[in-house]
């Protein structure tokens, strides 16, 4: 099969997400809660996409600017802006270099979903605290270290409780690694595996505290699509606050 970018499945990708209750009734309200209340914050939503978390940042009042590396996500994410317009700004560019943004710019940076798709981890939390002001928040949001490993499966057990176990499989191997189902998310544009050690400490070589993790249990629906979530997480958030 061919390697995708998200270039390649901009439309596919927007359709996906809708469909998917994990995103709207998990990682958003999740996402929410790490961001807290705000006002008058200036919001960089990096690895925006369509802008589906920008959007939902703007409606509560966020001045947003969202950034990408993928123009035909930048393109979709234009769209919603003109019907809805929330006074958004999507500009191009790669979340591990620092231009388009300037230093010192943000009060506040969400990054959903994205680290996962993006090779240089350290680069990208540098660029992160670049753009903080000092003291600015981060959230962030990627598919669980422990439990989203290469080729990790479901699988059944004789337990009388826990009938529903994770095999997790090459945890140390950092690397990119597609999934054998060539019509999902994974199987299509891949995901680079990292440790959770190698989070941490790169999120605090690059000058954030960690002030809260989330791991969130599943929606209802969610919970029927994936049994196993009610097991096991397969989603990490943290919040770091730039030191
Ligand atoms: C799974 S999507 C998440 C998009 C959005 N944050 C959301 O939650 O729907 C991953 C995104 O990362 C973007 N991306 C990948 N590499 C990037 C990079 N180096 N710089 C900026 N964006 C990048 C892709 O174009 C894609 O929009």
């Amino acid at each position: 099969m061919t390697e995708a970018s998200y270039n390649d499945i901009a439309e596919w990708y927007d359709r996906f997400l809708q469909e998917r209750p994990v995103y709207s009734e998990v990682i958003l309200p999740n996402v929410l809660e790490l961001v807290g209340t705000f006002q008058g914050e200036h919001i960089c939503d990096l690895a925006c996409g369509q802008g589906w978390v920008a959007r939902e940042l703007a409606r509560r009042g966020a001045q947003v600017t969202g950034i990408d590396l993928a123009p035909q996500l930048l393109a979709l994410a234009r769209r919603y802006e003109e019907r809805e317009p929330l006074g958004i700004l999507y500009l191009q560019g790669d979340a591990q270099v620092a231009e388009p943004l300037s230093d010192n710019s943000f009060t506040g940076c969400v990054c959903v979903m994205a680290l996962i798709n993006i090779p240089d981890l350290q680069a990208v939390f540098q660029n992160v605290r670049r753009i903080l002001k000092p003291g600015g928040w981060f959230v962030f949001a990627i598919t669980h270290p422990c439990f989203e490993t290469p080729h990790a499966q479901w699988t059944t057990l004789p337990h009388p409780e826990h009938t529903i176990a994770r095999v997790v499989t090459g945890y140390f191997d950092e690397r990119r690694w597609f999934s054998s189902n060539p019509n999902g998310l994974r199987g299509r544009v891949g995901d680079y595996h990292r440790t959770l050690s190698t989070y941490l400490n790169t999120l605090s070589g690059a000058g954030f505290a960690l002030e809260r993790a989330i791991e969130p249990p599943p929606s209802a629906r969610q919970a029927e699509l994936v049994p196993g979530n009610q097991e096991i997480p397969t989603l990490l958030l943290i919040r770091a606050r730039a030191i």
